[in-house]
């Protein structure tokens, strides 16, 4: 085989060197008959080609054909690598492939439903634009969704999906000349140790399990309404809410502690920026000794290492998504805040805010909050707990000294909820109290209570929206921009 080169390692160290790449055509520009340009970008590298008829190096033809190519075709060209005077504008690589050949691969449409460079610019950008007397056609979000193979191609974009994936997983990278080298094969376990370790390895390191839990299901996980029910073989079963009710079971056999990363699906009749019908969640349940507050310090730690992580293995695509999005960074404590949901209600009143001490948050409040916590301890991350027992699910076990409250806690960013987590009732019998109480129907989770029958330690875990993570840690202003073919209420296409 002929010896492949990424877009992003073509620099000054190949002078002179011939080098085969292959990548979209991100623009043309012909100049007369004898000479033309292309710019070629590979995962948001791009690199200036120059065709030019002196020297024999091409022909006319050749010309004509690489400069009349719609734009996102996908060629392969081999050329020789030059070293201009000037910095070269509107390329990320500072050199340029002299063309020898050129070989088209894949056509796109000469005409696209999205105009890429259009989809990639700023609110504030296109605002300028229009003033100025520009002709461009705004991108709506609906849009972009439809047409979601495309809208991938945006520099922002192309960083969103690199931080879900860090999100999840510590990608071991090394950095050649600004270029991020991807080494599939994990290192050793031992050298990742460390603050640096995210979702996966991070548990890994810490002795969870990594389990994967049925998504059809009997009976739903976290009650309420928001059920896909479905007909398994005659009989009634939904898709999974969560996996609570099987890792809890997970621990009842004896796993110690485990986690998963999985597809979860809430029939949502809500249209809202957060809230998406399918969604990843990560998942982690383990077992407790005295306290549930064990729990909240694997978040701690967790979160603190995977923002640690974001900001330092991240950066070339966080600075391609504020770019679009303009953002601040998070700001976020060694030690994350811890305040109960008394001392929160306490706050909100300060500042005028009545609630109910006994009932749940809404949206606005929570953000208001959120605003109060930044503003006296300089912080967005922060774990609200002791929530009233009322407003949590029916597995969440009641605070010991005060059956009003509960073993239970939330996790916000910039205002909004992250996670929930909560000790759980390992009592069979409390447990169908809990569940006949708030009307679930105990034939279809009978099997789980039993699981509690046979011996079953004190536990608890928690559970992260992925698309929610990265969405307000990057910012953004909708879920949708951080799953890549979201599912809501209204859509189920691409
Ligand atoms: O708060 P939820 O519903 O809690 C549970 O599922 C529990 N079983 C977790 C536990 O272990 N106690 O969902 C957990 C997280 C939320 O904090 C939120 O980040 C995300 O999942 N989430 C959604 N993300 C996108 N779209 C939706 N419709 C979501 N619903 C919840």
């Amino acid at each position: 085989g002929r010896k492949w080169t990424e877009v992003g390692l073509v620099n000054e160290s190949l002078k002179d060197k011939t080098v085969l790449v292959r990548g979209r055509i991100q623009t043309t520009r012909p100049v007369g008959k004898n000479i033309g340009f292309l710019v070629l970008r590979e995962k948001g590298f791009t690199l200036q080609c120059v065709l030019t008829v002196a020297d024999n190096l091409v022909s006319r033809q050749t010309v004509k054909f690489a400069t009349s190519l719609s734009k996102e075709s996908h060629v392969d060209i081999e050329g020789i690598v030059s070293v201009p005077d000037a910095p070269i504008k509107g390329a990320t690589q500072q050199v340029e492939l002299q063309v020898r050949k050129i070989y088209g691969i894949s056509r796109a449409l000469p005409t696209l439903p999205i105009n890429i460079d259009d989809a990639a610019r700023s609110e504030v950008d296109i605002e300028k634009a229009l003033q100025g007397g520009e002709q461009l056609v705004r991108v709506n979000q609906d849009t972009r969704l439809n047409f979601r193979v495309l809208d991938l191609r945006t520099p922002a974009n192309q960083g969103i999906f690199r931080i879900q994936c860090q999100v999840e997983n510590e990608v071991p990278t090394v950095w050649q000349n600004d270029h991020r080298v991807v080494y599939t094969v994990v290192p050793y376990m031992e050298e990742l140790r460390g603050a640096d370790l995210i979702f996966r390895q991070f548990l890994l390191s810490e002795g969870f399990v990594g389990i994967h839990t049925p998504k059809l299901i009997a009976g739903s996980s976290e009650g309420g309404a928001s059920v896909f029910r479905l007909d398994y073989k005659g009989r009634p079963a939904c898709l999974a809410q969560s996996p609570q009710l099987h890792k809890q079971m997970a621990i009842c056999g004896d796993l110690g502690r485990v986690f998963e990363i999985g597809p979860v699906f809430r029939a949502e009749d809500s249209f809202t920026h957060r809230h998406l019908c399918e969604f990843t969640g990560l998942d982690a349940e383990m077992e407790i000794k005295e306290h549930y507050s064990e729990v909240m310090d694997v978040v701690d730690r967790l979160f603190v290492a995977m923002f640690d992580s974001l900001n330092e293995n991240c950066k070339k695509e966080l600075e391609a998504i504020g770019k679009q999005y303009p953002f601040e960074p998070l700001k976020y404590l060694r030690k994350t805040l811890r305040l109960t949901f008394e001392e929160g209600v306490q706050m909100l009143k300060e500042a005028g805010v009545e609630v109910d001490p006994l009932g749940d948050l809404n949206t606005e409040v929570e953000r208001k909050l959120g605003k109060l916590v930044l503003e006296k301890y300089d912080t967005e991350f922060y774990i609200l707990h002791r929530y009233p027992l009322a407003v949590r699910p029916f597995y969440t076990m009641p605070a010991y000294d005060n059956p009003a409250y509960s073993n239970s806690f939330d996790v916000f960013i910039r205002g909004e909820e992250i996670i929930s987590g909560a000790q759980r009732v390992h009592v069979p019998e409390l447990l169908s109290t809990r569940a006949e109480g708030l009307g679930i129907d105990l034939k279809s989770i009978e099997t789980y209570i039993d699981a509690f029958r046979y011996g079953a330690p004190p536990h608890g875990g928690f559970g992260v929206g992925l698309e929610r993570v990265v969405m307000l840690f990057c910012a953004l202003n909708n879920i949708r921009k951080t799953s890549l073919f979201p599912r809501d209420p209204q859509r189920i296409t691409p």
